[in-house]
């Protein structure tokens, strides 16, 4: 949660100022002129008041008062609250809520003014911390499943960025390679459906424990199902689909070609380049170009042929998040 003290830093329009001298009507110009919905009054480095365009066209009204001085006076008399820098944005909303003040200032120790925060932008504000704290929360679960799977997490956080880049050159639709950015970090969720005995095998599987391994496409749907939140929902597509295949072999539900969903599609190329380049407990890593070949190979048979060109055109862009991650290639192939 930021406190006031960062929030008025990061806004970078400072707060407009007038001096008591100045006529009401100097200040409602400015205000228009501006497009400002609040005003501070300054009297010797001091908050006088704080008034809405409307409070101001108001009081101008009732009091018929001509000067700024004598307003603000008036003013005073009434309830005026102010934020300390250090309050936090939810602090300071539940105080405005609280009071019905739709405008804050806010002042440093010595009680003068550094900055004004209008309700909208703690709204903002909270909307926005809202949304990341979920979306860390998201993250957070599927790294969770990365170590249960014996790896580190780094998979998740390479094939999301490779999905994101390969969604955005396909689509052109920054907000949907953004969500999927997102989602495609929990395409494994189903895996803590998986005994650890299979997850943590460190052979090949038999055909009874492939059986069970395959089924964490569908125990991820379920976990995710029923979730209003546009990651989450996306999330779920991409669980049951991104071990379907373009030629009909894949699972859980052998769909073939553009019956798979758009997202399945891409996060398949992202996740299997990824755990190619990654290291096993029984095999090193492939060399990229070895891996990048085994993808182009499989175009038109495990991968959208279309997308596959996609990701061969971003190949640079795609080698680059490798390289800010290369740290720890050692993850598992993703079965
Ligand atoms: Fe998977
Ligand atoms: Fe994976």
């Amino acid at each position: 949660m930021k406190t006031l003290r960062q929030l008025l830093e990061e806004r970078s329009r400072a707060p407009l100022a007038i001096s008591p001298d100045d006529s009401v009507f100097a200040a409602l110009e400015l205000m228009a002129k501006h497009d400002i919905g609040a005003l501070l009054v300054m009297r010797d480095e001091r908050l006088a008041g704080i008034f809405s365009e409307r409070d101001y066209a108001r009081k101008v009204i009732l009091s018929g008062k001509s000067s700024m001085q004598t307003l603000v006076r008036e003013i005073m008399t009434e309830d005026v609250f102010y934020g300390l820098p250090e309050q936090t944005t939810d602090q300071a909303m539940a105080l405005m809520n609280d009071r019905h003040i739709r405008h804050l200032p806010v002042l440093d120790a010595d009680k003068r003014v550094i900055g004004m925060l209008s309700i909208g932008d703690l709204v903002r504000e909270t909307a926005k911390e809202l949304r990341q704290s979920r979306l860390e929360a998201i993250h957070l679960l599927g790294r969770a499943v990365e170590f249960k799977d014996h790896h580190t997490g780094q998979h998740v956080i390479r094939m999301s960025h490779y999905s994101q880049i390969i969604a955005l050159a396909f689509t052109g639709d920054e907000l949907w390679a953004d969500r999927l950015f997102h989602a495609a970090a929990m395409h494994d969720v189903g895996k803590i459906g998986v005994p650890d005995r299979i997850l943590g095998k460190p052979a090949r599987l038999d055909p009874p424990e492939w059986e069970v391994m395959q089924k964490h496409s569908v125990f991820g749907g379920q976990i995710l199902a029923g979730n209003t939140s546009d990651v989450l929902q996306l999330a779920q597509e991409i669980a049951v689909s991104h071990h379907e295949q373009w030629d009909g072999s894949g699972y859980p539900r052998g769909l073939a070609g553009p019956d798979i969903p758009l997202s399945g599609r891409i996060v398949a190329i992202a996740d299997v380049f990824d755990a190619l380049t990654s290291r096993r407990p029984y095999k090193d890593a492939w060399q990229e170009d070895k891996a990048v070949r085994y993808i182009a190979d499989h175009a038109d048979i495990h991968f959208d042929p279309e997308l596959v060109s996609v990701f061969l055109e971003q190949l640079p862009a795609i080698q680059a998040v490798r390289g800010q991650y290369a740290k720890d290639n050692d993850d598992r192939l993703t079965q």
